[in-house]
């Protein structure tokens, strides 16, 4: 009777032990290759979900916090390219506070409510004419309202009427003792208000340069590999550290654009089927330089006028009219155009168009290809346009939302409109591999032609890199443009700078406007000469009154479309 029940006890416990050791088995052989006849449901599920854990705490790796972290990767520029990149890093140099001091305390930085500007005379006298110059002097100060004695602020000037809801960017010189200038151009008659406002003081400037040159890695992005029912996610960027675990180099063959994941453990580098962004990285500045980052405080202040910060601007004065007018003083102020009764007007040779009814757009467009290419800056303006144009209908490509690439047809007016995100280091949510391409070979697979118009926004997914890497992008790009435009004459060729966006701690380490202008800067003076239109998203958004937006609000964005259209159709 004992005996028998023993048995039976035996007999069940050998069951457990067969069963435990058969998963095991079954466990071991999931891990060690897909199995495709295995049914292995539960485990992989539950390794999925393992990973799924451990890339949630994702496995970052540690970077070396010094210039040379990404050096090695990538291919080394031809000799005239090191000299163009010279030459643009030198243009874009900013002042550095003080020569090797570490961050001071927050009562020696600059402190927009201490500080002041003043509108000075012109010539002597306070009375202004259209086509004049405007200057208003800047003093700032520290916490304790004394003077700063070294330049490096960031301050962005607008001269504007709210009553005729007019505006233009300033520009802002850095007398490097404290002392800044913004000069405007005076392109309207009646009031015109002086607005000087303080982005990042030259302390956070200089923590955000540390941080650009020193922490790529603060935004870290992710793949997903799967073969069968095997998954697993890593970590990728630009550049990693080969000093700790295997990578899968995904280097673009075409333009040598580098490109790396850590290899999953168990499957192999070709199983990659999206690229994502993975996160930003919490704690990269301390408690001291934080401060130098306050919403309200130093971040987008305005600073006060000692006096009148408002004039009244007389109509142009005879004389002038007849002699210049076409070209007031050449060189000496760039602004692109201002803003009057919420319509952007261009200065210099571009003529703009309004495109107030519907159906002149749709007669632009007529016959056209519409290429658009890059962040989602630009898939505003598709989306814009697809919202707007009756007859512009939506493909269903079962893209995912915000991601693409996107379709939108007109078969009546046989009008095509697409857009496809630009490549890594896309910050999007997922991207499928197959669909994450780089722009300059998008390029060199169009035919081109005067019915083909390409439209580029490349900026905003930029910021948290040195700006070699930039440069680098932005060459492969001009390259595919250059041949792009060699054999299909004709082509138009529309670039949408950067813009200017609401800034808070956070927003500023990763995206700050300090890094737009630099890249902007950069963009720029590359595509100078060239016959592509710019348009100027970047003065436009200093100039107009909403608020700075990364995707600015509906009525600049059709001041912007108005442009690309004015040169698609003179
Ligand atoms: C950067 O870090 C790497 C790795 O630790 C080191 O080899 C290199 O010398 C460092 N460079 C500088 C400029 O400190
Ligand atoms: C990645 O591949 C590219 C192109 O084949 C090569 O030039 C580069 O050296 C590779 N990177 C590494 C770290 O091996
Ligand atoms: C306008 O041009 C005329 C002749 O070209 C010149 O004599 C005159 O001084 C100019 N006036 C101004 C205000 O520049």
């Amino acid at each position: 009777m004992q005996e028998a029940t023993m048995c039976r006890y035996l007999s069940k416990y050998a069951f457990i032990f067969l069963f435990l050791a058969l998963s095991g088995l079954i466990f071991l052989l999931c891990n060690i290759h897909t199995v495709e006849n295995w049914n292995c449901h539960t485990i992989s599920a539950l390794y999925q979900l393992q990973s799924r854990i451990q890339s949630s705490f994702v496995d970052l790796p540690t970077f070396h916090h010094n210039r040379t972290f990404c050096a090695q990767l990538g291919q080394k520029p031809f000799p005239e390219d090191e000299l163009e990149e010279r030459y643009l890093l030198e243009s874009i140099a900013w002042p550095e506070p003080r020569p090797g001091s570490a961050t001071p305390a927050l009562h020696q930085t600059s402190d927009p409510a201490h500080s002041l500007f003043a509108i000075l005379p012109t010539k002597g006298r306070r009375e202004w004419h259209v086509g004049d110059e405007l200057e208003a002097l800047v003093q700032m100060h520290d916490f304790l309202g004394r003077p700063k004695l070294y330049g490096g602020d960031f301050l962005l000037a607008r001269l504007h009427s709210p009553e005729l809801r007019a505006g233009v960017a300033g520009k802002v010189v850095d007398h490097r003792n404290g002392f800044y200038s913004a000069m405007f151009p005076l392109p309207w008659a009646g009031s015109a208000q002086v607005e000087v406002t303080l982005v990042h003081s030259s302390e956070a400037v200089s923590v955000l340069r540390r941080l650009r040159e020193e922490r790529p890695d603060r935004v870290f992005f992710k793949s997903l590999f799967r073969l069968g029912s095997l998954s697993e996610s890593t970590v990728c960027n630009m550049c990693l550290p080969s000093d700790q675990h295997p990578l899968c180099n995904y280097t673009d063959l075409h333009t040598g654009e580098p490109w790396y994941c850590y290899k999953p453990k168990l499957l192999s580098c070709d199983t990659r089927i999206n690229h994502a962004k993975g996160g930003y990285l919490k704690h990269i500045i301390t408690a001291k330089e934080a401060l130098l980052f306050q919403s309200g405080v130093n971040i987008k202040v305005h600073v006060h006028a000692s006096g009148p910060d408002r004039i009244n601007v007389l109509p142009p004065r005879k004389v002038e009219v007849e002699n210049s007018s076409k070209n007031p003083e050449p060189g000496k102020l760039a602004p692109s155009g201002y803003f009057y009764k919420d319509s952007w007007r261009p200065l210099g040779d571009v003529t703009m168009r309004q495109f107030n009814e519907l159906s002149a757009i749709t007669q632009c467009l007529k016959n056209k290809v519409v290429n658009m290419y890059g962040d989602s800056t630009v898939r505003q303006w598709f989306e814009y346009l697809v919202a707007l144009v009756p007859g512009l209908k939506e493909f269903n490509l079962h893209s995912p939302k915000n991601v693409g690439p996107f379709m939108a047809v007109d078969s009546t007016h046989n009008i095509l409109l697409k857009y496809r995100c630009h490549g890594p280091p896309i910050r999007f949510s997922t991207v499928l591999s197959s669909e994450l391409r780089y722009v300059s070979n998008e390029l060199d697979g169009l035919s081109g032609g005067p019915d083909t118009v390409v439209v580029l926004s490349i900026w905003a997914h930029f910021s948290t890199f040195p700006v070699e890497v930039y440069i680098r992008r932005l060459r492969h790009i001009r390259r595919a443009l250059v041949r792009l435009l060699d054999r299909a004459p004709g082509t138009v060729v529309v670039i949408r700078s950067g813009n200017l966006q609401a800034l808070d701690q956070e927003v500023s380490l990763f995206n700050s406007d300090w890094y737009s202008l630099q890249l902007d800067e950069v963009l720029r003076s590359m595509f100078k000469g060239m016959n592509v239109l710019l348009v100027d998203a970047w003065q436009m958004s200093v100039a107009h009154h909403l608020p700075h937006a990364l995707h600015p609000p509906e009525v600049i964005v059709k001041n912007m479309i108005d442009m690309l259209l004015s040169y698609v159709c003179p």
